[in-house]
């Protein structure tokens, strides 16, 4: 879908559909009253998501116009433009039109380069469909060619257009990390993953590292080796390096990615186990992440690790009790098998010393204990360093994916000190926590945690979100590290 911006009298535009947004108890532009008049006689109040349909004859150019609803002006934001749009673009597409113009309302505050910005990830978030396992109800469907934001006479034309390009590149890397996560584990395996990373690599001319498991084992990658262990699916480290920042010193982002995790000898109940397919969430958002790295060619240095492995039962499997040492030589005594992420993920942050980097940010559908704590509503958002969790935590709100901070007292790394080793790899109450405990122990550079258990994917969706998994945090990763070139 091309997403582009033009200046534009609404009444002018020849289109098969305009939308037009109206505010809570605000009339429409003089221009659209021929058009709109009889759906603003009352019925219509402008309440957010509120939306008619009508077909305006000949009263303007365009074939119809939708009109709809975002509340008070004064608590309009991006994330309502996000889902304003999200819904015109549905809704074009289930009228079986393949294109749809919108007159881009701007939130106060805000400009036409971030609203078009919004808009852009909205529509582009909003029509997102996972069916590629699904036979034969493809033809039916018409896809959207082509969505038009419309600006007022005073706007920047160029900005809009800057705006949208990188909405959609943002987009986009959303959309890679939810098909990846979508997908079933008997094809999404660590190979798989690795082989995205590869095509992001050749697309992108990043450097590129995958250990197998021989290459874990070398490595000394001992929290990954045993997890993977009982796997038949291989285990694999991803490194991926975006070089475009001379000497600066890399931001490094680790994503957790389980591509099954069925608890191991810890087994899970098997009611839902389903969604554990998702467990990767964490290394699909990161590889997203890298493909905007790339389209958006971030002038920074930038590292992504993803440790991914299947957590299985199985003769091989490591067990409760066992004690490994780590990558750092620090040693583990196991209490459940199924607390699989932080040992892979402290691999990945010990591994990232190397990098001497100025910041590490990892993500992680870590606990449920998260969940218990936040729903679905923010990501769990912990670390060592104040102003890298506000940086991400701004980010987070300016993608629309809440992040909000968990404490890590010295209490919570009481509680996960070992009996035979020097941490254990459990400890309650205070799951989430505990767990940010656990990858604490091993990050020694400033360092930020997002458990995104309860954000990665959902039961339901919301205006540009479907059922399964949300790429959160991909976007939220790109806007930080837009953040750090100082053009976002
Ligand atoms: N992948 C799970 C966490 C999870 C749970 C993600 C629910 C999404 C939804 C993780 O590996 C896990 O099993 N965590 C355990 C930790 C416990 C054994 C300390 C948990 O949260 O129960
Ligand atoms: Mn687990
Ligand atoms: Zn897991």
């Amino acid at each position: 879908m091309q997403i582009r911006a033009s200046k534009a009298a609404p009444n002018e535009v020849n289109t098969l559909l305009l939308a037009v947004c109206l505010y809570r108890d605000e009339s429409a532009p003089q221009s659209l009253n021929a058009a709109a008049e009889d759906a603003l006689s009352g019925d219509f109040s402008g309440k957010m998501g509120e939306t008619a349909l009508l077909y305006p004859k000949d009263a303007i150019a365009a074939d119809r116009l939708l009109l709809i609803g975002l509340g008070d002006r004064a608590a309009f934001t991006h994330e309502k433009l996000r889902r304003t749009s999200a819904t015109v673009a549905k809704k074009a597409r289930s009228l079986k039109l393949d294109e749809a113009a919108f007159v881009l309302p701007v939130p106060e505050g805000s400009d036409t380069e971030e609203a078009a910005l919004a808009s852009a990830e909205g529509a582009a978030l909003g029509l997102y469909r996972f069916t590629r396992h699904k036979t034969g109800d493809e033809d039916n469907v018409r896809e959207l060619e082509a969505f038009d934001l419309i600006l007022d006479e005073s706007a920047d034309e160029e900005a809009a257009s800057r705006g949208a390009e990188t909405g959609a590149k943002l987009a986009a890397a959303a959309l890679l990390a939810r098909d990846l996560a979508n997908e079933p584990s008997n094809t999404a395996t660590p190979e798989y993953l690795a082989q995205t990373a590869r095509g992001i690599s050749d697309r992108h001319g990043m450097g590129i590292t995958v250990l197998d498991r021989a290459g874990i084992e070398e490595e000394g990658l001992t929290g990954l080796a045993t997890v993977g262990r009982s796997a038949v699916n291989e285990p694999r480290f991803i490194a991926l390096e975006h070089r475009k920042g001379g000497d600066a010193a890399p931001i490094v982002i680790i994503g957790k990615a389980v591509t099954f995790d069925s608890g191991g000898i810890s087994i899970k109940p098997s009611g839902g186990m389903e969604d554990m397919k998702f467990d990767m969430s964490g290394g699909a958002a990161v590889l997203g992440t890298m493909e905007a790295v790339g389209s958006l060619d971030l002038p920074l240095n930038v590292v992504a690790l993803v440790p991914s492995t299947e957590n299985l039962p199985g003769g091989d499997a490591f067990k409760p009790g066992d004690v490994l040492r780590m990558h750092s030589r620090k040693t583990v005594e196991i209490i459940s098998t199924d607390a699989e992420g932080r040992l892979i993920l402290a691999d990945a942050l010990s591994y990232a010393r190397r990098y001497e980097p100025s910041a590490v940010v990892d993500c992680a559908t870590l606990t449920g204990a998260c969940v218990v704590a936040l729903g679905n509503h923010a990501s769990g958002l912990m670390g060592n360093d104040e102003d890298l969790i506000a940086e991400v935590q701004t980010a987070g709100e300016a993608a629309g994916e809440r992040a909000w901070p968990l404490p890590l007292f010295d209490e919570y790394t009481d509680q996960i000190k070992g009996d035979t080793a020097d941490i254990k790899n459990s400890a309650r109450p205070a799951g989430a926590l505990t767990a940010g405990a656990f990858l604490k122990e091993f990050a020694d550079y400033p360092w930020a945690h997002l458990d995104i258990a309860g954000t990665a994917y959902g039961k339901k969706g919301n205006a540009y979100t479907v059922k399964g998994a949300t790429g959160t945090p991909a976007r939220t990763l790109a806007r930080f590290l837009m953040g750090r070139t100082g053009t976002a």
